[in-house]
């Protein structure tokens, strides 16, 4: 028997990961984060995971977990995040985020297979989309090693459930952002902003991506929790609107009180990097869920809570 509302998050202690255990724990789940670090952010609010055990995995001790706490779902929200790495280090990527994910899926198959999965993909698996916005059946075709190891996960997800009946569930993120995120194009920019530098960035600003707020992540994987079929599914989670990193740049200088800086593109596209994102969000939306957290209110928060870094140096 696994208990009901007992959940491992992997990866705890990274920025979604972090945000989900808080989540989950506000909503009365008993929350269990492993991680290769044991790091809490004190610059955000977030509660701490029940129990946190710090490994680097795989690792044999996660079988033990397993028999001790008996819970309903593991989440793994671990291993490597980035585009730009996955294409300079292609076997770190592949490790970190296939064998990863096989190791647990033989350990729930093994020790627990009553115990439900639910994987963190991305949005990575679609490459460019022939077609917006992009639905859960439109083809994968990644254009990064990242995206091509997501995509292994995800049918490793499936055989799992298809060949051994473990219960598993996938979601598909786009963009998430929020107070915590120490990468990608609002760090880029606000790093920028604070050295006084010419905010440049790479593209031509046409681009576009489907921001959501780390929240509405951990509402929608509540959603799923509680409501999916967990029968090898997959859910997009997006906010469902297409949005212009231009456009993107414009609100978040404008929300920094810089709204008079110039925006400049250096029109070179980073490999890797699609050229427009924008998700069906209706198969996430039939179990209730709606966005809580539009970008201005969300791009206000991460200002707010950037400024306040900056503050407490
Ligand atoms: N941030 C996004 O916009 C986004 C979008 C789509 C998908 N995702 C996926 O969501 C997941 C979480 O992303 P994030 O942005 O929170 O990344 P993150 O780097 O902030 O967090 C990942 C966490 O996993 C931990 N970890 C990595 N390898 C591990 C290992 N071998 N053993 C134990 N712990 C390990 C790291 O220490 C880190 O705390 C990733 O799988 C990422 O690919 C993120």
């Amino acid at each position: 028997m696994t208990n009901s509302k007992c959940v491992i998050v992997l990866g705890s202690s990274g920025f979604i990961g972090s945000h989900l255990v808080s989540w989950l724990r506000s909503y009365g789940y008993y929350v269990v984060g492993i991680d290769m670090v044991d790091r809490v952010d004190s610059t955000i609010i977030l509660i701490k995971p029940d129990i946190f055990y710090q490994l680097v995995l795989p690792d044999q001790h996660f079988e033990d977990i397993l028999k001790e706490i008996k819970p309903d779902v593991v989440i793994n929200a671990s291993g490597p995040a980035s585009v730009a790495n996955s294409l300079l280090d292609p076997t770190a990527d592949f490790t970190g985020s296939v064998n990863l994910c096989f190791f647990v899926l033989e350990a729930l198959r093994k020790i627990l297979p009553e115990c439900r999965f639910l994987l963190l993909s991305s949005a990575a698996v679609y490459g460019n989309p022939s077609y917006l916005p992009v639905e859960e059946t439109a083809s994968s075709n990644p254009i990064s090693p990242y995206g091509y190891h997501k995509m292994m996960c995800e049918i490793l997800v499936r055989e799992y459930f298809n060949i051994y009946g473990i219960r598993t569930s996938t979601v598909r993120i786009f963009s998430a952002y929020g107070p915590g995120l120490r990468k990608q194009i609002l760090w880029d920019i606000y790093l920028k902003v604070i050295k006084n530098k010419q905010v440049e960035l790479f593209g031509t600003g046409k681009e576009t991506r489907d921001f959501i707020f780390v929240q509405d992540v951990a509402y929608a994987i509540q959603l799923i929790l509680e409501q999916g079929a967990f029968d090898a599914e997959i859910y997009n989670v997006a906010n469902g609107c297409e949005v212009s990193i231009e456009e993107l740049g414009r609100l978040f200088l404008s929300s920094l009180k810089v709204g008079n800086w110039k925006l400049a593109f250096s029109s070179v596209t980073k490999p890797g990097d699609p050229k427009r994102w924008c998700a069906d969000i209706g198969k996430i939306k039939s179990l209730g869920y709606s966005p809580q957290v539009g970008l201005e209110n969300g791009i206000l928060q991460y200002v707010k809570w950037a400024q306040a870094l900056k503050e407490s140096k």
